[in-house]
């Protein structure tokens, strides 16, 4: 089944709204303007850039126009309330983003991320009409011990708890090796593949619907760039990259898309 790549790139703690709406100008000077950008056809993928909070509406008021989907990295579950730092789906909405990353592993390592509150998180977003960016993988430790699918399989049923065939549409899961972020250690495009594979497989399992498992988009994430991306993104199951430094970096991004077209 074809499956429309989606290139997303988590911003993380980086690019104020200045520097943000910056990137977003450079990154349209690559891309071309208005909505043709660099691919044309059915094969052109989708785009998406996740900045901090605090620089949502200056890139999303410069992206506008563009083929560039706009994100958040981090949603609340609730709608309001006493939950000081945290965001809520409306307010994201009011900040004109689409998309948002959930359970990132630096999520779940500095901030006591589970996959209960995933799951919770999720809810939220797709309460709110957003689509989520779902993110999985293991640790080096746990990959050296030969777990990485039971980890994976616990992330991946942990955050999909009660998520219908329906609600799948606007779910998106990112695998990434927490060993290769940032590292530039990257998975080999057989080690991606190979869990990839598995997780598809998985959702096969979970939802009765086939439609869901051949539907749903697997992003690869963790030291993917300009360099490596053709290689990765030629896999079968490999449906899109999740892109930390890379993304920061115009030139090195538009290749990334380039590659994926
Ligand atoms: O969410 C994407 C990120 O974790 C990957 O980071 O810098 O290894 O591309 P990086």
């Amino acid at each position: 089944m074809a499956r429309q790549i989606l290139i997303a790139g988590n911003w993380k703690m980086n690019k104020g709204a200045a520097d943000g709406a910056q990137l977003i100008k450079d990154l349209k000077a690559q891309f071309g303007s208005g909505c043709s950008c660099c691919c044309s056809g059915a094969k052109k993928p989708e785009v998406l850039v996740c900045p901090t909070f605090t620089t949502l509406s200056a890139v999303v008021a410069e992206a506008q126009g563009s083929c560039l989907l706009v994100g958040a990295q981090n949603i609340h579950w609730a709608d309001q309330g006493a939950f000081t730092g945290e965001i809520s789906g409306a307010m994201l909405k009011e900040c004109g983003v689409t998309h948002v990353i959930i359970g990132h592993s630096e999520r779940r390592q500095y901030f006591g991320e589970t996959d209960a509150t995933v799951n919770q998180r999720l809810k939220a977003a797709l309460k709110n009409g957003l689509t989520a960016v779902v993110c999985v993988g293991e640790t080096l430790a746990e990959r050296e011990a030969g777990t990485t699918n039971v980890v994976v399989e616990r992330q991946v049923r942990g955050a999909l708890a009660d998520i219908s065939a329906d609600d799948m549409k606007k779910v998106v899961i990112a695998y990434e090796p927490v060993w290769a972020i940032g590292t530039g250690k990257v998975a080999s495009d057989e080690q991606a593949q190979e869990v990839h594979a598995f997780i598809r497989g998985l959702l096969k399992v979970m939802f009765s619907c086939p439609c869901v498992a051949d539907s749903t988009r697997i992003l690869y994430g963790g030291s993917m760039n300009a360099a490596n991306a053709a290689g990765l993104l030629a896999q079968p199951d490999i449906d899109g990259g999740l892109i930390g430094g890379a993304s920061l970096k115009p030139a090195d991004f538009a290749t990334i898309v380039k590659a994926a077209a």
